[in-house]
């Protein structure tokens, strides 16, 4: 088997990361807004407000999609920009963008697949504690519900969350991004809970106020591990490794994919999580349980690499080195393209649920060539190769319906601002042209292919 006749070949992007117009038509302000513009936060000073300009630039946008073959195009809404104060009074101007980008996208064939948040919070919302008051779930499920109202007439595909790994971890971890704080286990652990019946009161609201039959997840991350060697007891390590904690400190915790994917699907902590955290995890009430376990229809995970590693005699994992020169890429995140394989591999046997790999890509030092064009091998090669372990995924067997390149443009990148180039395709921030970099050629070619020629 190879890839399906309606695989999602897709591109994805975020607000905060490309919309710019951070202070246009009655948008709110929203964390990164506040958090990029303070010293020391970000590479150099950059922040959102005029970005990619997708605001403005959106027609443009759809378009290049459109030439690329590009089938859909995930996307995050600004929940500041919808509600400028988190709750309460709606901005229609915000409403009306997206309504307009989503009419453009359907005119052009392209399937919108819609992410709830994309850690964009409403500063209003911060400045009430953000996702560690008890209320946030209700205030998501207002937000929630209305963009199931707005949008749910032409939209069918939501996410509710994008990587609440780096919510908590970056977020109130480390205080690497927005709302930059470093927090203890307690309340450390009191925002991953909240963050758990956030998703699911998003899961409920949108099913509650859907216009037609949705289809909903979330674009989670995690630590993925592979096998070192060809044999059982490496397969079984490295799987034990991706459900399990590697060491016991607050931050791995969160790259744990059991540790958000076993109370989502199963309703309970992992026994090592509750093990190592037993003491400062609040207990799961049944009401809080039945929201937190709401069906979802296929597992989205955001995937760029994975750590090898081997059985020791116990069959406990251990971490191989990489070789000396191990490739790289441009911020230094190792090229291992087998994760597209044993990732959604993993994933599916553990959760039986299809499988869209909801990012992918990476940063590259690319620029304008002496011709005009950008050239940038590496990434064609990086694409390639990743697409070729996703394809024999699927030929053995692992149910996988999408593949969503990050990004479709160079954007934002978050505490590292423009430094780094994502893009399939080149943005140049002082003017926002826009262009098509050798690998959105190449991609375009795979689309129209399906993957055949892989
Ligand atoms: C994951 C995040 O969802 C996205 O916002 C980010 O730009 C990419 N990874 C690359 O770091």
């Amino acid at each position: 088997m190879s890839f399906n006749k309606d695989f999602v070949w897709g591109a994805a992007t975020a607000s905060y990361q490309v919309e710019g117009a951070a202070f246009e038509d009655g948008k709110g302000l929203n964390i990164w807004d506040v958090f990029s513009s303070e010293e020391g936060h970000v590479y150099e000073g950059h922040t959102g407000e005029t970005g990619c300009d997708q605001y403005h630039r959106y027609k443009e946008d759809v378009q290049l999609m459109k030439e690329m073959g590009i089938r859909a195009y995930r996307f995050s809404l600004s929940w500041s920009r919808i509600l400028p104060e988190g709750t309460g009074k709606v901005n229609e101007a915000g409403v009306d963008y997206y309504n307009r980008l989503i009419d453009a996208l359907l005119e052009a064939g392209i399937e919108p697949y819609v992410t709830l948040y994309h850690w964009d919070l409403p500063y209003a919302l911060h400045l009430q504690g953000g996702w560690m008051n008890p209320a946030s779930p209700e205030w998501f499920y207002e937000y929630a519900a209305l963009c199931a109202q707005r949008f749910s007439d032409r939209v069918r595909f939501f996410f509710t969350l994008n990587e609440p790994q780096c919510i908590l971890a970056l977020g109130y971890g480390n205080g690497e991004h927005a709302p930059g704080l470093k927090t203890g286990p307690n309340d450390y652990f009191r925002i991953w809970y909240n963050l758990l019946k956030v998703h699911g009161r998003g899961v409920q609201a949108l099913r509650e106020n859907q216009k037609q039959p949705l289809q909903v997840g979330m674009a989670s991350c995690g630590g993925l591990f592979s096998p070192a060697g060809e044999n059982a007891a490496d397969v079984e390590a490295a799987r034990r490794a991706t459900f399990g904690l590697m060491d016991d400190s607050l931050f791995s915790a969160a790259w744990d994919v059991a540790f958000w994917a076993d109370p989502l699907f199963f309703g309970r902590y992992p026994e090592d999580v509750q093990e190592k955290f037993g003491k400062y995890l609040p207990a799961i009430t049944e009401e809080d349980r039945a929201v937190i376990t709401q069906p979802l229809d296929f597992f989205g995970m955001n995937m760029y690499n994975c750590v090898p590693v081997r059985a020791d005699e116990k069959g406990d994992p251990v971490r191989v080195k990489r070789y000396d020169g191990f490739p790289r890429t441009a911020n230094g995140w190792p090229a291992t393209p087998e994760v597209t394989y044993w990732g959604p591999k993993f994933l599916y046997e553990r959760y039986k649920k299809p499988v869209y790999v909801t990012e992918n890509g990476l940063s590259c030092h690319d620029w304008v060539s002496v011709d005009g064009k950008v050239h940038d091998p590496g990434r064609e090669d990086f694409l390639r190769r990743y697409l070729k372990e996703l394809k024999k995924g699927i030929s053995d067997g692992t149910d996988v319906r999408g593949y969503f390149a990050w990004s479709l443009l160079d954007n934002f990148e978050w505490s590292a601002g423009y430094k780094e180039r994502f893009g399939l395709i080149y943005v140049d921030y002082r003017t926002g042209e826009r262009i098509r970099k050798d690998s959105s050629r190449l991609y375009q070619q795979i689309i129209a292919e399906n993957g055949e020629n892989l």
